[in-house]
Order: structure tokens, then C-alpha cells, then sequence
């Protein structure tokens, strides 16, 4: 299959293995409209590809994602950001049938974290820091945090990170059934490649069957979860605190909340 050219991610191929890589490292791979469409896209075709078996999804060294591109969000409002409907992209990664393995290094923050989550098997380097960071600036988490984290961590831990803001470390990670393996960076890809080569010599059919299943009882009653934190994290675009928030973390200064 021809590659389309992208700007905010790369792709590659290893045998039956399709190899994503977020591309902006300059923002830590903050995850633009742009960058989602793109990876949305080489999700699709590696997905319909039939000599692609198992998809890899990985960032830099430094950085997996750290979340949503803040400058680009900093002045939506509730309506427009309502009305742009970017959460269709996000609908579409979990589409994807066949398996997805995230392979992560350095911050996977907010959205980062988000669509991490979004994969089928979490593969960590020493470095990865996983943490949901958006109440620092004012907002929630948007695309299936406040759900995939709390039914991948339970309720307590939960509270904890999108509360606190707090990230969890690649081994605590582990530790509390995020992350299926904590391996050394230079490592990372191949530990992925390896997982994913097992997959690949097992049944397509029964493989996406198999996927298919467990996100049954996974993300089966998920959705209606999902639209009400979609609605409050659009509610949250009237507060001063959003504004605020963001506002602050754009001139690298704290912010200072007033409940408004
Ligand atoms: C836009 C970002 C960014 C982001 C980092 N950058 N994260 N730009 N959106 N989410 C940019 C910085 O502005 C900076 O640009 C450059 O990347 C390097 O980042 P630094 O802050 O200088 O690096 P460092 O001091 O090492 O701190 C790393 C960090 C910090 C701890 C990860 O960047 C950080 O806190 N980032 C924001 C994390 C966050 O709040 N994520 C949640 C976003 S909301 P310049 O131009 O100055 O070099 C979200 C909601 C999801 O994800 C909703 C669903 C989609």
C-alpha cells in the first residue's frame, strides 16, 4: 500500500507489523486536530492493510503525548468547541479492529494518557510517566480519562491522579495494572515488536474476534460514560478558571483560580 506523506507523525512497517510514530517533538507531541486526523488516517489504512497484522503506536524518547495542544484550545469556548466535534477523531481510534499496542516513553499526560489508553496492550519504558495534569489548568480530562483510568485502576487511585494532577511513574504504572510491562528505553520498540510478532502468527479472524470481545465488557457500557464527561469537559470552557488555567500555562506562570 502507497503512504500518504504526514506532518505530525511517521509511518513504517516491520513484516506484518505497522509502526506509528507521533512527530512533534518540539511540543512534546501535543496532540493537534491535525496530528489526530493524520493518525486516525494511517490507523484506518494500516487496519484495511492485509498484510498488516498488529499496529504499533509510539512517540519520542522524551515524550509520548502531553496532552492536548494547549495553545490551540486555550480560547474555545463551550459552543465552539461543541460544535467543532473533535472527539469524532477520538471515536475513531477505538474503531480500530485489529491490535494496537501502545509503546511508551516519557510523559503521556492528559490526552496523551487518553489515547494510550485507547490501545490494547501498554509496553513502558523506565522513563514513561503516565498522569491526567488537566485540573491544573482548569478542565478535565476529555477523551475517556475520567472512564478507561478509573476501570483500568479503580475508583481510589483514580481520584487520586485526576484530582492531584499527580503522575504515576512507568513502575507504579505497573504496579497498579496500566502497563503490561516496564522495560529499558532502548528496548521499548523491540519488547512491542515482540508482543506484537507473537499476535501476528495467531488467527486474523480469531485475533479480532478475541479484541473484539474484551472490549465487550471493557468498553461496552462505556459510552454513556463517555458522553458526560465530554458534556462537563465542554461545560468547563464557560469558567474563568479554563481560561485561567490554560492562559497560565501558556506565559509559564501558576494560575490562580477563583471558582468562577
Ligand atoms: C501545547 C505543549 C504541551 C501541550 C508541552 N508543550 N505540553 N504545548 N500543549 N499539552 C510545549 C511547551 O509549551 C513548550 O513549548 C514545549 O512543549 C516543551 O515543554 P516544557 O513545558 O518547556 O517542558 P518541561 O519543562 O520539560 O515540562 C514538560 C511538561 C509540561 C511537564 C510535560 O510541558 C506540561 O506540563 N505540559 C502540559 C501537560 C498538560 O497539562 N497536559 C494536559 C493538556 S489538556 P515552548 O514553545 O515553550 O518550547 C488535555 C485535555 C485532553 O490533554 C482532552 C481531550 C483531547
Amino acid at each position: 500500500m502507497k503512504d500518504v506523506t504526514y506532518r505530525n507523525i511517521l509511518t513504517d512497517r516491520d513484516g506484518a507489523i505497522g509502526i506509528i510514530t507521533l512527530n512533534r517533538p518540539k511540543v512534546l507531541n501535543a496532540l493537534s486536530h491535525e496530528l489526530m486526523e493524520e493518525l486516525v488516517m494511517a490507523l484506518e489504512d494500516f487496519d484495511k492493510e492485509d498484510g498488516i497484522r498488529v499496529i504499533i503506536l509510539t512517540g519520542g524518547e522524551r515524550a509520548f503525548a502531553a496532552g492536548a495542544d494547549i495553545g490551540k484550545m486555550s480560547d474555545e469556548t463551550t459552543i465552539s468547541i461543541m460544535l467543532k466535534d473533535r472527539f469524532a477523531t477520538w471515536d475513531k481510534v477505538r474503531k480500530v479492529k485489529k491490535p494496537v499496542i501502545a509503546a511508551v516513553s516519557g510523559y503521556a499526560l492528559g490526552g496523551g494518557c487518553e489515547l494510550v489508553m485507547t490501545c490494547d496492550i501498554i509496553i513502558a519504558s523506565e522513563s514513561a510517566q503516565f498522569g491526567q495534569p488537566e485540573i491544573n489548568i482548569g478542565v478535565i480530562p476529555g477523551a475517556g480519562g475520567t472512564q478507561r483510568l478509573t476501570r483500568a485502576v479503580g475508583k481510589y487511585k483514580a481520584m487520586e491522579m485526576i484530582l492531584t494532577g499527580r503522575p504515576m511513574t512507568a513502575y507504579e504504572a505497573h504496579q497498579w495494572g496500566l502497563v503490561n510491562k516496564v522495560v529499558p528505553v532502548e528496548l521499548l520498540l523491540e519488547e512491542a515488536k515482540s508482543v506484537a510478532r507473537e499476535i501476528a502468527k495467531k488467527s486474523p479472524v480469531a485475533t479480532k474476534l478475541a479484541k473484539e470481545a474484551v472490549l465487550k465488557t471493557f468498553d461496552g457500557p462505556i459510552s454513556e460514560g463517555l458522553e458526560f464527561e465530554r458534556k462537563n469537559f465542554y461545560m468547563l470552557f464557560s469558567s474563568e478558571d479554563q481560561k485561567e488555567g490554560m492562559k497560565a500555562f501558556l506565559e509559564k506562570r501558576q494560575p490562580t483560580f477563583s471558582g468562577r
